[in-house]
């Protein structure tokens, strides 16, 4: 049996898992640890996993169905959503500018994964297959904590509020018109609740990011000043874990309660390969928070 250890690595969000080797599968007493440590502090960093594809997906399995990636992603058709600079046929470094690298760096948006599709992941899993020597960090804020220190007459104001999310408007963000009619109308917005409640332990988060459009019934302006602003409060310092990769790290994260983005590397000098797997989410917790 496993003995699981965890520890904090920051007061508001994230912990490491020590004392567990994923690749050789997870007896019940420790898996339930792991779950209930994934609910407590958003984002699980484990060290030295040698996962492959296989193993990867076993584990991610544990946490409930996994979604096929459907959209631009190399790897659509597959529940693996591959963020590289590599060709995945060649292996070589895709060229600046490319569209397949436009597309990836709307991942430095702080964003939660698939809050553009009907029912949001509850999280995501990212396995370090290769990593740059410098650079290619990925950031993870807690929209807990954010939520948690906002004035109480903030709170008041957007407990009930319904927030537009649109795929196309996060590439919108780094490229006017980057999809083409086709791909808007493969991902025609959603409606999500502004505050969402965990279900285990009823803890209130924003829920929001780069695919968050506009918000239902204000004008659009308005609605993009309001998130722009709880974003920018819900992403402080004291609300972020930064994770700098080593080849195999596996972190796991709630995608229900952080925000997180990828940060810049030398992606012409340098290749990054990681594999990520994600976790379909519960339409039963998409019931707006009544306050
Ligand atoms: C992602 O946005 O899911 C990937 C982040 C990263 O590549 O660092």
């Amino acid at each position: 049996m496993s003995e699981v250890v965890v520890t904090r690595l920051t007061p508001v969000l994230a912990a490491r898992i020590d004392g567990v080797d994923i690749t050789r599968g997870l007896d019940d007493r420790t898996w339930a640890e792991i779950r209930a440590a994934f609910e407590e502090h958003s984002v699980l960093v484990f060290r030295g996993q040698a996962l492959d594809d296989e193993s990867q997906i076993a584990f991610s399995r544990r946490f409930g169905s996994l979604e096929v990636t459907r959209s631009m992603n190399p790897a659509a058709g597959t529940p693996f959503a591959r963020q590289s600079n590599l060709d995945i046929k060649t292996g070589e470094v895709i060229p600046q500018g490319d569209r397949r690298m436009v597309y990836q760096l709307a991942n430095m948006l702080w964003h939660s994964d698939s809050s553009f599709k009907p029912v949001p992941s509850l999280g995501s899993l990212l396995s370090a297959r290769i990593v740059p020597p410098k650079g290619g960090a990925t950031e993870f804020a807690s929209m807990r904590g954010g939520y948690a220190t906002l004035p109480e007459a903030t709170k008041r104001r957007i407990g009930d509020l319904i927030v537009v999310h649109d795929f196309a408007w996060s590439r919108d963000q780094v490229q006017p018109g980057f999809f083409t009619d086709k791909e808007r109308a493969e991902y025609p917005p959603v409606r999500h609740p502004l505050v969402r409640a965990n279900p285990i332990n009823g803890r209130l988060a924003l829920f929001m990011g780069a695919h968050a459009s506009h918000i239902e019934g204000m004008p659009v302006g308005e609605g993009r000043a309001l998130l722009k602003e709880l974003l920018d409060h819900a992403t402080q310092p004291e609300f972020v874990y930064r994770h700098d990769w080593r080849k195999g790290d596996l972190v796991v994260w709630d995608n229900r309660a952080v925000l997180h983005r990828a940060t810049p590397f030398d992606s012409l000098r340098y290749k990054r390969l990681m594999q990520r797997t994600t976790i379909s989410g519960d339409p039963a917790e998409l019931a707006p928070v009544a306050r």
